[in-house]
């Protein structure tokens, strides 16, 4: 298997991902709708391809890192007869049908599909910092995994097309949710005359409880056992309380909280005050119940 690799789209994530695969010494092939943004690349060694087209032609492997499944199939469609015998890995951020219907498009041209999630910033690709999550075809993952290897660590998470999206956007959710919640700390403080400095020399005292706590909700939610040792949803539903209420005061959205709350009195109203908070993640799970 020639190590021959065509990056399409150079973005900042497409061009840190072909200076990887230069800097490890594969021969690339880039393209990118605005030519200007190759150039850099071109004076690393890069092979820069007037077209789409062309770059797909110089390679078996053909990574794409673009926008949006939209821009991904507005430059794929028009070269679906050169796909077949390739492999497409897609580390567009996509959503996890968004994924299926890529490996679904992607069989009818006889090209393989793999689709990824790039879990870490630029900054990291190529680091052993990275984190790459892969799924879909595994044997075309597993022979081109020597050159993909270049872009830093991977996972192959499943053959369902989706798996790699799938986890990915549920570690998004995490993030996405804590960052809320950091914004909405800093305005609540701020509201109550709390320096944004006081706050953050405090947050890493309640962040570092997050990486134990998912380790043992996960045990638990597989477990389906969710004992309240620690802490029960009944005492987490009054704190909730508390914190909705100086917000109302202030006049602060309560939108992510009162879901949170709302969650811990339906299992208080279903005679689960008692159990730990592991529990909600059920109640949260199956939402009109
Ligand atoms: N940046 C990160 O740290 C990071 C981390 C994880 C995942 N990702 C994912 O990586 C992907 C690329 O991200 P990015 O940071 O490189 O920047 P981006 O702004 O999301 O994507 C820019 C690239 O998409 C191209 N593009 C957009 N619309 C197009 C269209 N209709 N036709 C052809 N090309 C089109 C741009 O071409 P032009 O240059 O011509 O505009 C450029 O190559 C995204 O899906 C993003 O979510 C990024």
């Amino acid at each position: 298997m020639t190590d021959q690799v065509t990056v399409l789209g150079l973005g900042p994530m497409g061009s840190a991902l072909a200076r990887a695969l230069l800097d490890a010494g594969h021969p690339t092939t880039v393209w990118n709708r605005t030519p200007a943004k190759a150039e850099s690349l071109a004076s690393l060694g890069a092979s820069v391809a007037p077209t789409a087209a062309d770059a797909i032609d110089a390679a078996p492997l053909i990574v794409a890192c673009l926008r949006d499944t939209t821009a991904v199939r507005t430059v794929l469609e028009p070269s679906m007869d050169r796909l077949a015998g390739k492999t497409v890995v897609n580390l567009t951020s996509t959503l996890p049908r968004q994924a299926r219907d890529d490996a679904r498009w992607l069989a009818r041209t006889g090209s393989r599909h793999v689709d990824g999630a790039i879990l870490t910033p630029t900054p990291t690709i190529g680091t052993a910092h990275a984190l790459v999550l892969y799924a879909g075809d595994e044997a075309a993952y597993r022979s081109h995994q020597p050159v993909l290897a270049a872009l830093g660590p991977g996972r192959f998470v499943g053959t369902e097309p989706g798996a790699a999206s799938s986890l990915d956007t549920a570690l998004l959710d995490l993030f996405w949710s804590s960052v809320g919640g950091l914004i909405h700390a800093l305005a609540l403080a701020s509201a109550e005359g709390i320096t944004p400095r006081d706050v953050a020399a405090l947050a890493p005292l309640m962040l570092q409880v997050l990486p134990d706590m998912a380790a043992r909700f996960a045990e638990r939610v597989e477990a389906g056992h969710h004992p309240g040792d620690r802490s029960t949803i009944t005492s987490a539903a009054a704190n909730l309380d508390h914190v909705i209420e100086l917000a109302a005061q202030h006049g602060l959205d309560q939108g992510a909280l009162t879901a949170l709350r709302d969650a811990a009195r339906q299992a208080i109203a279903a005679g689960r005050g008692d159990d730990g908070l592991s529990h909600l993640v059920e109640v949260v799970a199956t939402p009109g119940t």
